[in-house]
């Protein structure tokens, strides 16, 4: 229990509509393994999209009794509504009056689901910021900043790496003495005045190589960690790339940016490969994608390069500058043909 986010309330009847969005986002350095309490064994730092959304309309009725319906696109999904309902009773001590009201949720993303882009993250992001806003019908005297902070302890305990999504530009999830006020708890803006501005305007495509279900959930990956033989290697690995990662955002190193990044990718990769029981997230058209990927930068030195989630797609990053025009030709021309239905969707980070 943490009673920073305890609040009281003052009963009301009434219903009330709200409708909030927020964006995906894409870790530079991965969250992979927790404890209990979704509580993260190494901090990580991520880019939020701005394209990448979930939209999510909610309607609250008190004078119904406790029940929740979701519709995904507009349609109701019976598994999503189950979820959401344990998710509800799971933080009816940090918002006492959640369960006093039937819920009605619309939401939809506005890019293709199973694309490698994480809706857990947006979803849980948008459904936080909902709960936040109907939370001000209770009374609830916290500051516009305390509630930001608020949703996004709430979101992390959807889907860990949701946190994040609550803040734009770059943020950090994870108690590190690098980042002051970085709690385990609820992620933090990473400060934009120690980002060089090489990194703050940014290119993320998705490469859609595959677009069915993940092999591998990530609460099963998650898991794997505990017993893995280079779990704590892994932990203390994260951390100090973190600290590494500080100084080269400072000093706009991006050669150095570029290795870190790719480094972090491959590891989490590596780490599956090496769990009990194994898992081989790429698809033969990663494995292409990242030997052409690597021939392209080391031909013309310009700096495209990749990261992935827990899946078979590509993040391809660059940044926006005189040689964005030849990397979006390049990928259009040569990479497209690595994915299974000619999927791109294309997103750009600037603050
Ligand atoms: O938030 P979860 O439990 O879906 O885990 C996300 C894990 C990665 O996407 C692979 C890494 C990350 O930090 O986002």
């Amino acid at each position: 229990m943490h009673n920073q986010f305890l609040a009281s309330f003052e009963a009301q009847v009434f219903s009330t509509t709200t409708e909030q969005s927020a964006p995906s986002n894409i870790a530079l350095i991965k969250y992979w393994g927790k404890f209990a309490g979704q509580i993260p064994a190494n901090p990580s730092l991520s880019y939020t999209l701005s394209l990448c959304k979930t939209l999510t309309q909610m309607a609250f009725d008190s004078t119904q009794p406790f029940s929740v319906k979701l519709y995904l696109s507009g349609e109701l999904n019976l598994g999503f509504s189950q979820k959401i309902e344990t998710y509800f009773k799971s933080i009816e001590m940090y918002l006492p009056w959640i369960l006093m009201g039937s819920y009605e949720i619309q939401t939809h993303n506005t890019f293709p689901h199973s694309s490698g882009i994480a809706s857990s993250a947006s979803g849980f992001g948008a459904l936080a910021q909902c709960l936040m806003d109907l939370d001000k019908n209770f009374g609830s005297k916290l500051s516009p900043e305390e509630a930001l902070k608020k949703a996004s302890f709430l979101a992390r305990l959807g889907s860990g790496s949701a946190c994040r999504s609550l803040y734009p530009g770059l943020v950090e999830w994870g108690r590190s003495e690098e980042l002051e006020g970085s709690s385990d708890l609820y992620a933090t803006p990473y400060p934009s005045s120690d980002v060089h501005e090489v990194f703050r305007d940014f290119h993320d495509w998705v490469l859609l190589i595959h677009e069915g279900e993940k092999s591998v959930s990530s609460s099963v990956g998650h898991s794997l960690m505990h017993e893995h033989p280079y779990g704590e290697t892994r932990f203390a690995q994260a951390k100090a790339n973190f600290a590494s990662l500080k100084s080269i955002l400072k000093s706009g190193d991006l050669q150095a940016f570029i290795a870190l990044v790719e480094h972090e990718a491959l590891s989490l990769h590596a780490l599956m490969m090496m769990s009990s029981p194994p898992y081989l997230l790429m698809q033969s058209g990663t494995l292409e994608t990242i030997n052409r990927l690597w021939a392209y930068r080391k031909e013309t030195g310009h700096p495209l390069f990749f990261t992935l989630d827990a899946g078979a797609n590509v993040h391809l990053l660059f940044p926006q500058g005189p040689s964005s025009e030849a990397i979006m030709q390049f990928i259009e021309s040569d990479l497209m043909a690595f994915t299974q239905n000619g999927g791109l969707v294309k997103d750009r980070m600037v603050f």
